[in-house]
């Protein structure tokens, strides 16, 4: 290893980290110096804790305590760490190679991962849904797979139309095609609004499963309407819209948004990337509605947390239809795509998945965030609360002092990064009533600590 002897002197423009170890810490004081991490400032970095390990649903940091992880390492590790079914298929596809390119290849791992997954994710009945499978890299690259054979589906059909409907309050990834289908307003990507492509933006539908949805609908039917002659598809999470706001909408919507697209010869794509594999008490958040899409994109809890790995299900029209254009071939092809290792892995994620244990873990996860997220309600400063499967927020009514309510949850031992205005945790499955307690009973300090401390400030 280099060891970061570091002719590294902290840059002076570097904040103190006040009780963070970075003074301790060689290693700290060179990822300060040096490493840019997600959504922060390479010159004005705020505070981060360096994990040794991690086993089960506990990370080890480098002082030596051991914290739950309640944001299951960005919605992923849904069966905790190093669980040894993983490990197992990791070490045994390492044994064979860990990669190999896909282009005029193929592999026994993406074979059967690909099998599996036209098996699993089905419509509500049961039924088989899709017909192809595109392994991507990541939640973005497929949201961009998705775009892409969305527009080349509407040129094959003889339709030249390249905009897409999406959702105000969406969010479905960092690269430049998923930014342009995020809150252009709300969102964390507004600054790019004026390079990216200009698509067309439905109302966030109204908050809570059971909503009335005859304004939005209205709404959406007349934009629809207005702009299908340039729209290639419709893009939303369904249910859950996730870091956008993690708010809950009615299932409702989904249908109208089915019915829309097939009266106006439009795509619906469903980006699953954050919903999928049962975080929402469904398996897919799209069975909270009986409606299947004609693209479905799923990620993130697709391999356990392990690797990155994302797929694009499409149905056999949209596969036809893409054929039909003048490319003749889906336009895209990643160096590292279908990745045995992670295949493999997630195929290890999919059995596990296939016992059915998360369905009783995630409403189990659901009642007790419920009860202790409840009293929060009463707290200043707290906005709403809202509990859906294995997801618990709790929404303030300011800007949340992230590194505060960071230090505070790691003082009762539990891991989370808010966002934005919100609290919340999206924890592994296997936690049991005990973890999920401490990560509720954590929040419940968390909330009342910066809201004491904001009061006396003002
Ligand atoms: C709904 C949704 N889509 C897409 C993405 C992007 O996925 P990735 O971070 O793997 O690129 C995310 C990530 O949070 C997401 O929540």
């Amino acid at each position: 290893m280099r060891v970061p002897s570091l002719r590294t002197t902290t840059p002076t423009t570097v904040r103190p980290s006040p009780g963070s170890q970075v003074a301790a810490d060689p290693l700290l004081a060179f990822d300060r110096a040096h490493l840019w991490h997600p959504y922060d400032s390479a010159t004005t970095p705020g505070p981060v804790w360096r994990v040794e390990s991690a086993s089960g649903v506990r990370l080890r940091l480098a002082d030596g305590t051991e914290v739950i992880d309640g944001m299951s390492s960005w919605w992923c590790a849904i069966h905790g760490y190093r669980h040894p079914v993983l490990d197992a298929a990791a070490r045994d596809q390492l044994a064979r190679m860990s990669h190999v390119m896909f282009g005029g290849l193929t592999h026994e791992s993406a074979i059967m991962l690909a099998a599996d997954l036209l098996e699993l994710v089905t419509d509500r009945a049961g039924r088989p849904a899709f017909d192809h499978v595109f392994f991507a890299d990541s939640g973005s690259v497929a949201v961009e797979v998705a775009l892409k054979m969305a527009i080349q589906y509407q040129a094959g059909r003889g339709r030249p139309r390249s905009r897409i409907l999406a959702l105000r309050g969406g969010y479905h990834g960092d690269t430049l095609g998923a930014m342009s289908v995020c809150d252009p307003v709300e969102g964390m990507h507004r600054l790019f609004a004026g390079g990216l492509p200009q698509q067309v933006f439905a109302p966030c539908p109204p908050s809570g499963l059971g909503a009335d949805i005859a304004e939005w609908t209205a709404v959406t039917s007349r934009l629809v309407a207005e702009h299908a002659d340039q729209l290639a598809a419709i893009i939303v999470e369904p249910v859950l819209q996730g870091a956008g706001g993690m708010h809950v909408y009615p299932p409702a919507c989904l249908r109208v948004l089915r019915e829309l697209a097939d009266a106006f010869g439009l795509l619906l794509v469903f980006d699953e990337i954050a919903t999928g594999f049962g975080r929402t008490g469904e398996f897919f958040a799209l069975h909270h509605a009986d409606v299947v899409p004609d693209i479905c994109c799923v990620g993130k809890a697709l391999t356990g947390g392990y690797l990155t790995l994302a797929a694009v299900l499409c149905s056999a029209e949209v596969a036809a239809g893409v054929s039909a254009s003048e490319a003749e071939v889906l336009m895209h092809g990643p160096t590292f795509m279908a990745n045995p290792l992670a295949c493999a892995i997630a195929r290890a994620n999919l059995g596990l998945l296939r016992e059915g244990k998360w369905r009783e873990q995630v409403a189990g996860i659901q009642q007790r965030l419920a009860c202790g997220l409840e009293p929060c309600r009463g707290l200043p400063g707290v906005r709403d609360v809202r509990v859906l499967g294995a997801v618990g927020v709790v929404q303030l009514t300011k800007p949340v002092d992230v590194p505060a309510v960071t230090r505070a949850v790691l003082r009762r031992g539990v891991w989370l990064r808010p966002f934005r205005d919100l609290v919340y945790t999206m924890p592994p499955y296997i936690c049991t009533d005990d973890d999920i307690d401490a990560i509720t009973a954590a929040i419940r300090a968390a909330v009342a600590e910066v809201a004491q401390v904001a009061e006396v400030g003002e």
